[in-house]
């Protein structure tokens, strides 16, 4: 079979290069701005028809010209050239040559589970997605893989969890929901002192705000689901590498366990690709402004967002990001009870588990996206029962803001009845 490496030198839908000198259309635009590979990249128009949007290749197989000579497909679950473009395009972006699409964010990880063997160590940062501690506490421990969780901004306890069984690093930066940050190129550096697999899910920032490959990662997770499609309206995921000898590996497990997304799914991901760069400044801008009013207000505690100076790694940030993204969490006063009256009360920021839409949510990580985490795990990480999490969407921010105004108000109403109540009951 005619191979295809998502590299975009997949010739079967690239533009036809007349001379043999003549440059690619994919290597001319290898070479541009974000935002423009975002748009061209991996996105020749259709050399069939000449169509300008990537089609949807809506097939499962593809006509042999004779035995053993195909067109540069044969089997969708190896190959599908909707998912090709897709995956040229997420490769590019993140400044690497292959990627990998899959059914979803914890495909994705799964996939990098595979390069594990029974036997093998892996340091993880510990407030990670519930779904990925999860996957690894509940499935891969099964398979005799270990464990140990470290708070990641110590470079040291990195280092120390490291044993001679120990094959990777994983890492995510900013994290779900704390917005911790992780020194990128410092555990690149331990990482490489060990020989061991650097992998980060870079699902917060996208790679319009951080590229880990730059400070020394060898692979690379997203949940396309969130800001990568940016519509609340798929689920997915990819695996992305510099690496042959890792990609060779990783593609051949996707094959093999067929994780892969369909080609509607890749064509409304490469649509959303295009506005990725819009969209997250103006994620960054409401996100900033939201962070601002909250770090004010008299009902809430704390605020986490890298961007806010008061942030402990906001430094850190400036070095490794060149944005903060879009999510927003806080601790409201009060714990439960009133983290909930928030959650109840909000207009525009509807209650839902996910984030990176163009449309608000406001979640509660403890009950919702953080559930499989044990809760003394949570509480010894931080995820407390007054924790919200925002995923500030592109509306206009003073809406926003007013939405949250109007929730927090009954909060405080809330925090002053109970005051009175008490001063009440100390009256009696
Ligand atoms: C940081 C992070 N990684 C991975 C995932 C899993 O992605 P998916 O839900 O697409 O499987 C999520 C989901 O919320 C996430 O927030």
């Amino acid at each position: 079979m005619t191979s295809n490496n998502h590299t975009g030198t997949n010739n079967n839908n690239a533009v036809a290069c007349t001379k043999a000198n003549e440059e690619t259309h994919r290597e001319f635009t290898s070479r541009l701005d974000f935002a423009t590979r975002a748009i061209h990249h991996a996105q020749e128009p259709d050399s069939a028809t000449g169509a300008l949007s990537t089609p949807i290749y809506q097939t499962s197989t593809f006509v042999l010209e004779e035995l053993g000579k195909n067109k540069g497909y044969q089997y969708a679950r190896s190959h599908n050239p909707t998912r090709s473009a897709l995956e040229g395009c997420l490769a590019s972006l993140e400044g690497a040559r292959f990627g990998i699409a899959t059914a979803s964010g914890l495909a994705a990880v799964s996939v990098v589970g595979s390069l594990l063997s029974a036997g093998d160590h892996v340091v993880v940062g510990e407030d990670v997605y519930g779904g990925v501690y999860r996957l690894f506490e509940k499935v891969l421990k099964r398979y005799n893989l270990h464990f140990t969780y470290v708070n990641a901004r110590e470079l040291s306890e990195v280092e120390a969890a490291i044993r001679p069984e120990t094959k990777l690093i994983w890492l995510e930066t900013p994290t779900n929901p704390l917005l911790n940050l992780a020194d990128l190129k410092a555990i690149g550096e331990i990482a490489k002192r060990h020989n061991l697999i650097y992998a980060v899910d870079n699902t917060f920032a996208t790679p319009y705000f951080q590229r880990p490959l730059e400070f020394g990662a060898d692979v690379i997770v997203h949940s396309t689901t969130k800001y990568l499609s940016g519509h609340s309206d798929i689920i997915g995921g990819c695996v992305i590498t510099d690496r042959e000898d890792l990609y060779e590996e990783l593609n051949f497990y996707t094959n093999a366990a067929g994780c892969v997304p369909g080609p509607f799914d890749c064509y409304l991901i490469l649509r959303g690709l295009k506005t990725l760069a819009l969209r997250m400044k103006e994620h960054q801008r409401n996100a900033l402004a939201v962070a601002t009013f909250l770090e004010q207000h008299d009902a809430v505690e704390k605020v986490f967002y890298p961007g806010l100076a008061s942030h402990p790694q906001h430094e850190l940030a400036k070095r490794q990001m060149t944005g903060f993204g879009g999510v927003v969490s806080f601790v409201v006063k009060g714990g439960f009870e009133n983290a909930k009256s928030i959650l109840h009360s909000t207009k525009l920021f509807a209650l839902a588990e996910s984030l990176g839409g163009v449309r608000s949510l406001i979640c509660h990580p403890s009950t919702m996206t953080h559930k499989p985490i044990p809760k003394d795990v949570q509480e010894q990480i931080g995820i407390v029962d007054g924790l919200i999490r925002l995923s500030v969407g592109i509306e206009e921010g003073r809406d926003l803001i007013a939405d949250l105004e109007q929730a927090l108000a009954r909060t405080t109403q809330s925090i002053d009845r109970t005051e009175e109540r008490q001063l009440v009951g100390s009256r009696k």
